[in-house]
């Protein structure tokens, strides 16, 4: 099975990205035959200004390296390394309706919310489609909001197939239902948006206070406490065991454990649960080379799937 995911350059990790996205694109890993590629010409979408587009780029290559992406078994590389995927696009772009695109609710919303339409904007899902059906990929792991564009995809597939024949892969989209939605620090969702996020890696006395600002209800130090109803327990159990959780509930549940407390012990487990990954990070930040590599490496991969399918595709419409 060959599966395919795309990942936009988002800002600094928190803690959401990393439960929400980043692990179970690590997880792929485990599945099958995975390719994994920072989504940068999407990027240029919403992004325009060349220093954060490097930043950008780089800091997610580095987060998902230092999070545990192993190179060996994940093709892993920058999607504007794979310059194939315009010219598959364009190939695309002539059997797909106009009306698909304008349909797409993240077409709509993002015009809705005053951005200016542009060409890019309204071309995205056919990249989008060129990304996953150059390797051939059979499944395609994403968010929620992603499913109509792989839902295009297969569309575009499908007339592509009937009027020149079979060339393209079908795939399916594959929605992580695991995940909730990892709270904030105000209980809200955490998102960069809301300014309550908890980072990965930020600095850590800094990440400490942001914990122990951490909104609670008011009820003294030996009132029993809910942990249910807990923002502080709500991402305590994200790091514990079964027996820690546990264990911090009855705490709660028994009076005499206040908020300050909790709080200490989740910026505890927090520190240490992301100890290696932040080593690792620095190791890899002070070695930019190996960096590039594991990405250039990972888009030689790619590319021999990539011209195998473009010669079908420039063939099947009659370009050869
Ligand atoms: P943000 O909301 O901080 O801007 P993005 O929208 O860039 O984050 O999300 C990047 C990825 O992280 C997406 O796949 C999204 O589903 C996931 N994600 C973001 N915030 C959360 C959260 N609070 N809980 C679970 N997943 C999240
Ligand atoms: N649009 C996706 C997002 O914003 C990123 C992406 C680009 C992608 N190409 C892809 C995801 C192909 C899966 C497959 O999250």
């Amino acid at each position: 099975m060959r599966i395919l995911s795309g990942i936009q350059p988002s800002g600094k990790l928190h803690i959401g990205n990393y439960f929400g996205m980043m692990r179970p694109a690590l997880r792929l890993q485990e599945q099958g035959e995975a390719y994994l590629f920072i989504a940068d010409y999407h990027a240029l979408t919403s992004v325009a200004d060349a220093e954060a587009m490097r930043r950008g780029s780089r800091d997610v290559a580095l987060d998902f390296l230092a999070c545990g992406l192993d190179p060996e078994r994940t093709a892993f590389y920058r999607q504007s390394d794979m310059p194939e995927v315009h010219e598959l696009a364009w190939l695309l772009s002539n059997v797909t309706p106009l009306g698909l695109l304008e349909r797409c609710h993240s077409y709509k919303d993002k015009l809705a919310r005053g951005i200016a339409a542009s060409h890019g904007l309204l071309a995205y899902p056919v990249l989008m489609a060129a990304d996953i059906l150059i390797v051939q990929a059979n499944v395609v792991p994403v968010g929620r909001d992603q499913k109509q564009h792989v839902e295009v995809t297969r569309d575009i597939a499908i007339k592509f197939n009937h009027l020149f024949g079979e060339v393209f892969t079908i795939p399916e989209p594959q929605i992580s239902e695991e995940v909730a939605v990892v709270p904030g620090l105000d209980g809200q969702k955490m998102s960069k948006s809301y300014g309550n996020t908890i980072e990965i890696f930020g600095d850590v006395k800094q990440t400490r206070k942001r914990i122990m600002s951490m909104v609670t209800d008011s009820k003294t130090l030996e009132e029993p406490k809910d942990p249910d109803a807990c923002n502080i327990f709500r991402l305590y159990k994200l790091f514990a065991t079964e027996e820690q959780q546990a264990d911090l509930a009855r705490r709660y549940r028994a009076g005499g454990m206040g908020y300050g407390a909790a709080k200490k012990e989740l910026a505890d487990m927090l520190e240490a649960y992301f100890a290696p990954m932040r080593a690792r990070r620095a190791e890899l930040e002070a070695d930019p080379g190996y960096v590039e590599g594991v990405l250039k490496a990972g888009a030689a991969r790619a590319r021999e799937l990539a011209a195998v399918t473009v010669q079908r595709a420039r063939r099947a419409v009659g370009l050869e």
